[in-house]
């Protein structure tokens, strides 16, 4: 096909109400994404509680390019550039694991796990002027964190991590203050799954439920019990539920559960102080954060629901990162956070709850990973390559913060994201 549009200009391509598919099935859009966004951004790399201890590690990528998250030996959490300082060699060869030292494989340099080249085989053979202090592990050219979420970006400046998630920041207080601790353990492991569709699919979609879920929601309805389920009678997706749909600037959007679950709290309440040990919980909660914020905590769940663009995601219990392989290829990566300082039984109680809608034999999940495969190949017939993204829009509402919101259904989110796309797919490079 002949494309109607330029890749160097995107602005008529996400329009006020639709939004033009190239952007989802387009190689050299999904480059430029590669370029724009995910080599220069702020991306989360993780949590620093899924490395507990000295030497634990996770090897990731940020864009196309390997990276390592560590803790050193002094403690400290550091990304590096996954990249021999030698000739190139990645020096992290699996994904999780605990090192004091990395060895490279090819010619045996070793790195400390706070980066500084400590060995080299054969050293004789370099003179005077070889300098092992100026051939430590590259970190990445900057790392913040926000209640222990690790960020970084490989572009030297840009805007602060403060001023990137505004006030989307609330919302990872949200998730970590569902422990009286206000702290997590990400120790359970790590939930993946992969489907061959866009990225730019995933998540922060409350339209399609009484669609796709409906043998969920039916379920909810016939059987109360859960921060869900005892929402709005079981359907806390009812444009009448009270729920709203955000747009907080950025790109970060969420589904905002709070009205539907504030109406409805001393019912859940109710459910929680039948689990074992839910009322020593509420208990914690309330003498931590006092009355009010109690239970508005409480009645979050620990779940903002919140996607904080471009690749993470903070939905039920899970610490969800987005990794784009391909324009058509999509690894999502799902930790679940232990809450610390909470009866053993409220752990179990939310894990449980995540296996059955989000695990791979959920009653959830597959089935969006089915929708988003399935979105992906309607998406090749592009005689009309619009895409209707105008639901809510006429009753969107303009906040006087510049935020915007929708009701629970609407199209809200899925255009605030697509405003962040484009304001960094729009931003030369400094
Ligand atoms: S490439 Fe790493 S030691 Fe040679
Ligand atoms: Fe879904």
């Amino acid at each position: 096909m002949n494309a109607p549009y330029s890749v160097s200009d995107y602005s008529h391509l996400v329009q006020r109400d639709r939004v033009h598919s190239a952007i989802y099935t387009d190689p050299a859009i999904f480059e430029q994404e590669m370029a724009r966004i995910f080599h220069r951004a702020w991306l989360c790399v993780g949590h620093e509680a899924e490395l507990p201890n000295p030497g634990d590690f996770r090897a990731t990528t940020l864009g196309r390019q390997p990276v390592v998250m560590v803790r050193g030996d002094d403690g400290q959490v550091r990304v590096f550039m996954n990249r021999c300082r030698h000739r190139g060699m990645t020096v992290c060869e699996t994904e999780t694991g605990n090192a004091r030292f990395f060895t490279c494989w090819y010619h045996g340099w070793v790195y400390s796990n706070t980066g500084p080249l400590q060995d080299v085989p054969g050293p004789a053979g370099y003179g005077a002027d070889f300098c092992k202090d100026d051939l430590g592990l590259t970190p990445v050219p900057r790392q913040a964190s926000h209640r222990g979420f690790v960020f970084a970006s490989l572009a030297p400046d840009g805007p602060s991590l403060a001023e990137h998630l505004g006030p989307a920041a609330r919302y990872l207080d949200i998730y970590m203050d569902a422990s009286p601790l206000g702290q997590i353990a990400v120790t359970a492991g790590v939930h993946r799954t992969r489907y061959r569709g866009n990225w730019k699919f995933v998540g922060m979609d409350g339209y399609h439920p009484h669609y796709t879920h409906r043998s969920v929601l039916d379920a909810w309805r016939r059987r109360p019990g859960g921060n869900m389920a005892d929402t709005h009678h079981g359907d806390p997706f009812a444009d009448e539920s009270g729920n709203l749909t955000r747009d907080l600037g950025n790109g970060h959007v969420l589904l905002d559960f709070l009205p539907g679950r504030s109406a409805n709290l001393d019912r859940y309440l109710d459910t929680l102080r039948r689990q074992p040990q839910g009322e020593q919980y509420i208990q914690a909660m309330l003498d931590t954060y006092g009355e009010a914020r109690g239970r508005e905590l409480l009645a979050w769940a620990g779940d903002p629901h919140v996607g904080v663009y471009p690749n993470l995601q903070l939905i039920g219990v899970q610490i969800r990162l987005v990794r784009p392989l391909a324009v058509d290829d999509t690894e999502v990566l799902m930790f679940p956070g232990l809450l610390q300082g909470v009866p053993d039984s409220i752990n179990s109680m939310r894990l449980r709850q995540h296996e059955s809608f989000y695990g791979p034999a959920g009653a959830g999940s597959p089935d969006d990973a089915e929708l988003f495969e399935r979105n992906q190949e309607g998406l090749k017939a592009d005689v009309e390559p619009w895409l209707h993204l105008g639901r809510g829009l006429n009753r969107e509402r303009l906040e006087a913060d510049g935020t915007r919101t929708g009701l629970i259904g609407d199209e809200t989110t899925q255009r605030g994201q697509l405003r962040g796309w484009l304001r960094l797919m729009s931003e030369t490079p400094a």
